[in-house]
């Protein structure tokens, strides 16, 4: 008998772990791109509870997957269980993207805040985040990326305002050991103040999301080279991003996040390197898969 996961002959198998995982735009991404790559791969969506995750986890070397996606709420779990993680899954906490290697070591890394970047610049090739402090709105799983992504993309600070200061506060002493005070928590209440000067302005809460409220905050006191992101993307522009573009300032939606944070483990698992473009939006947001 040949072992799939030492042979090198392993088939080109991954997917995505959450729970529920019904909603997962993952699927839909990686069909597009083996159609526009041709590598014959597969991408299965993994419904796995919780109190099943270890297990099944540990199972899928053995059953040839060359690596997975995992979203809520295994992302801290998974990089607890691998043998090794890169720099930014170590920082952030956290993994979503991880590779089998054919040894059977696991590998997790996080390409979140990889994913923000890159949409950002994509999306505003002349923002510069180092020209000015970035203002955070939220203090979530999201935000976590947002703000080592900022720091290590030459943010001088980062301004981070969260409904619940508490989550603000724990999230800057994270942060602390290695990038020091550049992460200041504002109250909630001083988040418009908080734009002045800002060369970045994201929301990573839920507000503005289909079904929720709007994120309430006025732009007045935004400089005019100000990139307004908002990760939210249903709808693609959400009530501050429209605040943003009658302003005359740039922004971009939360799409190409979701987008760009796919294509290391594409990378990694199948070996060659996808595109984010137009059709591939497309395809994302009138797919049903
Ligand atoms: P994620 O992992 O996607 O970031 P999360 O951890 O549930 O999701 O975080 C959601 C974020 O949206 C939090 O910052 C939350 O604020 P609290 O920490 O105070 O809960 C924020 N949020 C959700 N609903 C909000 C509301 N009505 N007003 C202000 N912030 C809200």
């Amino acid at each position: 008998m040949t072992d799939p996961a030492t042979t090198g002959q392993r088939p080109l198998c991954a997917g995505v772990m959450g729970w529920p995982v019904a909603h997962s735009k993952s699927p839909l991404i990686f069909a597009h791109w083996f159609a526009e790559t041709g590598v014959a791969g597969s991408y299965l969506r993994l419904a796995t509870r919780p109190e099943d995750f270890a297990a099944a986890f540990r199972a899928l070397p053995k059953a040839g997957f060359r690596g997975v996606n995992v979203t809520i709420p295994h992302k801290v779990r998974a990089l607890e269980l691998a043998d090794e993680a890169s720099e930014a899954a170590r920082a952030i906490g956290a993994a979503n993207t991880i590779r089998f290697d054919p040894d059977g070591r696991i590998f997790a890394d996080n390409t979140d805040g990889y994913g923000f970047i890159e949409n950002l610049r994509e999306g505003a090739p002349a923002w510069n985040p180092a020209a000015g402090p970035a203002l955070v709105l939220g203090a979530g799983g999201a935000a976590r990326a947002v703000i080592h992504a900022l720091l290590e993309a030459g943010a001088p600070a980062i301004r981070l305002a969260n409904r619940t200061r508490g989550k603000a506060e724990a999230l800057a002493a994270h942060f602390g050991p290695r990038f020091g005070s550049r992460v200041e928590v504002i109250d909630w209440a001083a988040r418009a103040a908080a734009t002045g000067g800002a060369a970045t302005i994201v929301n990573t809460t839920s507000l503005g999301m289909t079904g929720n409220p709007a994120l309430e905050i006025s732009l007045a006191e935004a400089p005019a080279p100000a990139l307004v992101a908002d990760i939210v993307y249903a709808p693609l522009e959400t009530p501050l991003l429209a605040a943003a573009r009658a302003r005359g300032l740039a922004t971009v939606d939360g799409l190409g996040m979701l987008l760009h944070q796919a294509r290391p483990g594409f990378r990694a698992w199948f070996g060659a390197d996808p595109a984010v473009t137009k059709e591939l939006r497309r395809a994302v947001l009138e797919g049903s898969g």
